[in-house]
């Protein structure tokens, strides 16, 4: 009998096929694979998917369209505009160069003459299309925000001439990046399928563990399932990845374990994070701006240890129940909490200005570190996986 293993039920990073949970848009209702097959099935019209990083958007263009239909490329891609054509033609296995030959070929002595590089890349433009229409295929045009802001609006400007032509194309982006060239084009305005993907729900998230452990004959409790969901932080890929974590834990491969046990979530959650690498981001919150040799006020706290103000914030953010988004009160309320001695506990201005002082510092550090926002009273976390981090790493 063919018993599938762990690894092949649980994956974190690639497509799950045993644990594709479908779900629907809080908006309409309507299951996201649904809007997708919807929007390729409107020419003329281009898709755009935004959703924050790893809520399941490249698996959502993965299960909606054939794997040899689906031709992805990534923003990384195109670092020189003019070449977009070009580089999805090659993609796709258009030979460039050597169509240019036949080209040559079949005109007079004199059209003999170098193409232009303008020519070019109309002529590429026009095979592109035509072939993508010719064999059904799509363009999904992966992590948009990493092209550079010419590239996204020249792109921008090709896919707009292309869908005309009934190319079918799908550009995914994070939120608030890279959507501007896009979604916010005048010339693209009512020629755009929008699909928001959204943070996982817990109920939703239960489901990866469900499916999962009934495929591999193991029984797992609703509170446990529970549990999991809560601490994966709105992210999918966590789930997978905690549940793979218990299945290594108690050695689901040898078929002997029929239930999962309670005790080795906390072994799971830390297992978990060996793997993920936010040791100096947390540094660099926790150290806060360069004290210019001033001693910033220690708090006595009920976690043994004492904190400055940045330590408190941190702590506070690592605290039950963990939270994606953590306004001021709830801040304040947690920071108090944590203070045990009579002293005086840092007020609203304090953490909020705090607060405001980490932000910036973020601000001016690149990707990894933009592990969370604060803005308007609110610190937003932007990467489940840096919270679960924070609250199960060593560090
Ligand atoms: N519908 C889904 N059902 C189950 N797991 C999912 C689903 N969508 C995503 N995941 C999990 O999350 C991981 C990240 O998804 P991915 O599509 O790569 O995110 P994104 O493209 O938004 O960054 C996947 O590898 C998979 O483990
Ligand atoms: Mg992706």
């Amino acid at each position: 009998m063919n018993r599938l293993l762990a690894e092949q039920v649980f994956k974190p990073g690639a497509f799950p096929e045993y644990t594709y949970v479908s779900r629907k848009s809080t908006d309409l209702g309507i299951d996201y694979e649904l809007r997708l097959r919807q929007a390729l099935k409107v020419s003329g019209y281009l898709t755009s998917i935004i959703g924050p990083s790893k809520m399941g958007k490249t698996v959502l263009c993965e299960k909606v369209i054939a794997l040899e239909n689906l031709i992805e490329m990534s923003g990384v891609d195109f670092k020189d505009s003019e070449d977009f054509w070009n580089i999805i033609g090659v993609k796709v296995g258009l030979s460039v160069s050597g169509e240019f030959g036949e080209v040559n070929l079949k005109g007079n002595m004199e059209s003999k003459k170098e193409i232009n590089k303008s020519e070019k890349f109309v002529l590429n433009k026009d095979r592109v299309i035509e072939y993508f229409k010719d064999n059904g295929l799509v363009l999904v045009l992966d992590d948009f925000h990493y092209a550079s802001e010419d590239v996204q609006i020249h792109i921008a400007q090709q896919l707009k001439d292309a869908i005309r032509k009934e190319f079918k194309a799908i550009v995914i982006s994070l939120p608030h990046r890279a959507d501007d060239a896009i979604r916010k084009n005048a010339d693209l305005t009512g020629r755009i399928n929008s699909i928001n993907i959204e943070p996982w729900k817990e109920s939703e998230l239960e489901q990866i563990a469900i499916k999962g452990f009934r495929e591999l004959g193991i029984n797992i409790k609703n509170d446990i399932s529970k549990k999991i969901s809560i601490e994966s932080l709105t992210s999918p890929q966590l789930m997978q990845y905690i549940c793979l974590s218990i299945c290594t834990l108690i050695d689901s491969d040898t078929g002997n374990i029929k239930e999962v046990p309670e005790d080795v979530l906390e072994i799971a959650y830390k297992f978990t994070t060996i793997n993920l690498n936010y040791n100096d981001v947390v540094k660099i919150l926790k150290e806060g701006p360069n004290p210019r040799g001033n001693k910033r006020k220690l708090y006595k706290t009920n976690i043994d240890k004492e904190l400055d103000i940045y330590g408190l914030i941190v702590e506070s953010i690592r605290k039950n129940p963990p939270l994606v988004g953590l306004t001021l009160d709830e801040l304040k309320r947690r920071i108090d909490d944590l203070i045990i001695c009579d002293i005086k506990k840092p007020d609203k201005k304090t953490i909020r200005e705090s607060l405001n002082k980490i932000q910036n510092i973020i601000t001016e550090k690149d990707g990894i570190y933009k592990v969370l926002e604060w803005k308007d009273n609110v610190v937003h976390i932007l990467d489940p996986l840096f919270l679960f981090y924070l609250r199960w790493g060593t560090y």
